[in-house]
């Protein structure tokens, strides 16, 4: 592949980022790429692309030698990491948007990487169209990270916005306009149990200190238990209620936590409506920096993908260069957080508080807003009870 040739694509997955690519491809003719082939699964679906263009037989893009680059946009993560695998071992370059099989299956794709010595881009995995990994790699590369807090789920702050606006329906019809809206996962479990966050926080963690982690240290609860009740009482404490990762350096030590926050209205994140994500860095010598940029759909998301096939034509790779580090910080939940709980009197004896600011009993609602150590907050088995609502609440 030279600096002039068309780049050929092999494109897997016709959906909404799928569809997003080749229309934003369609567009942007000045990158000379050319979309060879398109695989995708069901043989009787109404396409926009032109037939000729369409197989079923994976092989045909990944047994191509004309084929420079595999991009990867399907719903699948295993059948997605055997693409990526394939692709690599093959001599291409490939692009991915998938979140899940990333963060799962990291340790063997930086082995695939450095093995085959191809590059393996992701910008659209981690916040939609906002250019978050580059810029960790990159521009962040040599200040001092201290923390990155962000908003990293489109459909959540769809749905949480929603029920903080008095013009809207319920959690229900927020999540099936988010559906509608192509911002949901095909599984929206992933989004709105807080798992998409936990694998899009393992991403981070990964580009921002070096640590590869498995998405299930990461302390991870979602709002399906959300009640009016929880919105009112964020509302009375001045605060929106938000869905925030948070990558946090504490010493030589690491949280990693994707929850659910009570967030000051004073503070940006609050402010971050509908799809639209956030991330808020802060690092010793730039102090507080904050994106803003859409989380989700077709376009928004293609516009990173596009940007990862532009950075392989210019030969880019993800240098990891935070894992060369001699020393990494080490995963410690050992911190103590305030958290609120919403919970019956029963659920609510048995949370490990190790000191409590608020203890509300009423007809319509018992909470607690105490301090808990983190790890306690990650294990303790009273959460899983469906009907608890938890969520971090932040001083500032
Ligand atoms: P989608 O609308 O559900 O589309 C999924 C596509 O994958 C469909 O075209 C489907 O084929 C195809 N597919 C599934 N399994 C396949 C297989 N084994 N071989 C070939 N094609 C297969 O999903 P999406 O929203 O575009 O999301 C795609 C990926 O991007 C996911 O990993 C998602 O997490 C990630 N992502 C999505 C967004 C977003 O805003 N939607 C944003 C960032 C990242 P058929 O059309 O034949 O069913
Ligand atoms: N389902 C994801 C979201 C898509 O809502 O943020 C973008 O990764």
């Amino acid at each position: 592949m030279t600096h002039t040739a068309s780049l050929r694509i092999g494109l897997f997955g016709f959906g909404t980022v799928g569809q997003g690519l080749y229309d934003v491809l369609q567009r942007t003719p000045l990158l000379r790429t050319e979309i060879a082939r398109i695989c995708v699964r069901d043989r009787f679906k109404q396409r926009s692309a032109p037939a000729r263009l369409l197989t079923f037989d994976r092989d045909e893009i990944l047994d191509d030698p004309d084929i420079d680059v595999v991009v990867e946009l399907i719903d699948d993560p295993d059948a997605a990491f055997d693409i990526v695998s394939r692709a690599l071992e093959s001599g291409k370059a490939a692009v991915s948007a998938n979140k899940r099989m990333i963060a799962s299956r990291l340790p063997e794709l930086l082995e695939l990487q450095s093995r085959t010595g191809m590059p393996f881009l992701y910008e659209a995995s981690t916040c939609g169209s906002i250019p978050i990994i580059r810029n960790l790699e990159e521009y962040y590369d040599n200040d001092l990270l201290r923390s990155v807090r962000a908003i990293v789920n489109g459909t959540t702050n769809y749905i949480l916005t929603a029920l903080h606006s008095p013009h809207t329906g319920g959690y229900g019809e927020a999540l099936a306009g988010a559906q509608r809206l192509g911002f949901a996962e095909s599984d929206p479990t992933l989004d709105v149990e807080g798992y998409d966050a936990a694998f899009k926080t393992t991403i981070i963690a990964a580009h921002a200190f070096g640590v590869v982690l498995n998405p299930s240290q990461v302390v991870r609860r979602g709002i399906t238990a959300i009640t009016p009740y929880d919105v009112s009482v964020a509302r009375q404490l001045t605060c929106s209620i938000k869905l925030l990762s948070t990558v946090q350096l504490h010493g030589d030590s690491l949280s990693v936590m994707a929850l659910p926050a009570f967030t000051p209205n004073g503070l940006h994140l609050a402010s971050i409506q509908n799809e639209m994500n956030a991330v808020q860095l802060t690092a010793a010598f730039s102090d507080a920096q904050l994106l803003v940029g859409k989380g989700a759909g077709g376009g928004p998301t293609a516009s990173a993908v596009l940007s990862d096939i532009a950075a392989i034509r210019h030969t880019y790779r993800y240098e990891y260069k935070k894992m060369q580090q001699p020393v990494r910080p080490t995963v410690d939940h050992g911190i103590e957080v305030s958290v609120y709980v919403r919970a019956s009197a029963a659920i609510l004896r048995e949370v490990p508080f190790r000191s409590i600011e608020v203890d509300h009993r009423g007809i319509t609602g018992s909470y607690v807003i105490g301090r808990i150590v983190l790890d306690d907050l990650h294990r303790c088995s009273a959460f899983l009870d469906p009907s608890v609502f938890i969520a971090i609440v932040h001083d500032g």
